[in-house]
């Protein structure tokens, strides 16, 4: 389904800061300089939801559908897990609670399902066939299946269990901030991480996502892959770029079908 909305709003709600902008659909790129707000603590619903007003006021122009990241399993519009965020946010209906609070269309999709359809629409993995895996590497790993340009929401696959542990508390960007670790260390254990998803689920390319990506040319060579792997091109813009994008085609197939092509 191609876009047909040019002026979907995209909200990327994070642990440190909540950004948002109206996107350019057709150019998959902010239509106007984004806004960024710190993230309260806590990050109650109440408290986003109250930030996200202030923030689509900020925009008057952009009437379009509004879509929203969580970082954390979202399925029809519920947020089912909540690892780096206020636990208060497990069991709540976020797509009902921000759209009573905003007066808008919105669409909550997971952080890294955003960033992975922005990634195969616009970015990296553009006109790639096949499995494509986006992975983002923050403060936790988040990643997003995509077959032949379809979402496989949820796949939580920075939780996998290796050595022991949950992935991400070691080999996401915040372990390598918070164990001070060198690039060469760190590079040992994102072999690890991503030979287990080749071996797992055997891609044709994996994208590489979240803050730490703008320095992928110190980690991404010291890994010995039989997959490509790549760097993200929206970087850090992806989420917000994806949930709009989310948001439009939720919107248009709601109209169409009513709810029926709505997704996790
Ligand atoms: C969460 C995912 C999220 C990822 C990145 C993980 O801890 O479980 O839902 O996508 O962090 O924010």
């Amino acid at each position: 389904m191609s876009p047909r909305s040019t002026d979907a709003f995209g909200i990327d709600f994070g642990g440190t800061g909540i950004k948002g902008a109206p996107v350019d659909l057709v150019r998959g790129e902010f239509a106007a300089e984004r806004v960024r707000i710190k993230t309260p603590d806590p990050s109650t619903p109440q408290a986003i939801a109250e930030i996200f007003v202030e923030l689509l006021a900020s925009f008057p122009d952009a009437t379009g559908p509004v879509g929203v990241t969580v970082p954390g399993v979202v399925r029809h519009g519920v947020v089912h897990s909540a690892a780096n965020i206020d636990e208060r946010w497990i069991g709540t209906d976020a797509d009902t609670l921000f759209t009573k609070a905003t007066g808008r269309d919105v669409h909550v999709v997971n952080d890294a399902d955003a960033a992975g359809l922005a990634e195969v629409r616009y970015g990296a993995a553009r006109d790639r066939r096949g499995l494509v895996i986006v992975t983002t590497l923050g403060t936790g790993i988040g990643s997003a299946l995509v077959h032949d340009g379809v979402l496989i929401p949820n796949a939580e696959l920075g939780h996998l269990e290796i050595d022991g542990h949950d992935a991400e508390s070691r080999a996401a960007n915040s372990a390598r901030e918070r164990e001070d670790l060198s690039w060469e260390h760190w590079a040992k254990r994102l072999q690890k991480y991503y030979r287990t998803l080749e071996r797992l689920f055997s891609p044709d390319l994996f994208v590489v996502g979240g803050g730490v990506s703008k320095q992928s040319a110190e980690f991404l060579p010291l890994l010995d892959l039989d997959t490509e792997i790549v760097p993200a091109a929206l970087r850090n813009n992806a989420g917000a770029v994806g949930a709009a994008l989310y948001a439009a085609e939720s919107s248009e197939s709601a109209g169409s079908s009513g709810s029926a092509g709505r997704q996790g």
